[in-house]
């Protein structure tokens, strides 16, 4: 039954996984990743390290199945390794190291959240339109 699910209509005689998939899981990662950083960016201050646990955990489950889906894409839809996915990746590396920077409190709340916004911008503009690479 799950593999009728995910799979793409009997017609095909590769019964390849549809890119869609991976492009959906992108795009929850992305919520989680997101939901996270800014949950943590909001309780960087708490002294109850128990109430930034739900956003860590959010940040890390979107961080892996952005870069899971990423590539899981890449293989699906047959587009190879382009030049562009590996600048994502290396953006993808700078969004991981923010609850690090939030923790240490060495910006300010508005600059993180500045921070994220660009990256976040810069990662979804490549994605759309891979102008590199
Ligand atoms: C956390 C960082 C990331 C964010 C915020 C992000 C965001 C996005 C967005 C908004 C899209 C556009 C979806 C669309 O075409 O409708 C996209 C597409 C894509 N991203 Fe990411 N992405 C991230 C990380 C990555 C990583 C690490 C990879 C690894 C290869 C990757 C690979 C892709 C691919 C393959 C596509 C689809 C391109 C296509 O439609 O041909 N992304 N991403």
């Amino acid at each position: 039954m799950i593999s009728i699910l995910f799979l793409q209509p009997k017609s095909n005689p590769y019964l390849q996984m549809n890119p869609l998939y991976f492009k959906f899981a992108h795009f929850i990662g992305l919520m989680c990743l997101f939901i996270g950083i800014g949950g943590y960016i909001a309780m960087s201050s708490t002294t109850e390290p128990g109430k930034r646990k739900l956003f860590g955990m959010l940040h890390g489950i979107g961080l892996l199945l952005m870069l899971l889906a990423g590539f899981g894409y890449l293989g699906a839809a047959k587009l190879g390794t382009p030049t562009w996915a590996w600048l994502k990746t290396a953006l993808w590396l700078a969004l991981g190291l923010f609850p690090l920077v939030a923790k240490r409190r060495i910006l300010s709340e508005s600059a993180l959240v500045l921070l994220a916004l660009l990256a976040g911008g810069a990662l979804a503009w490549i994605g759309l339109f891979k102008s590199i690479g």
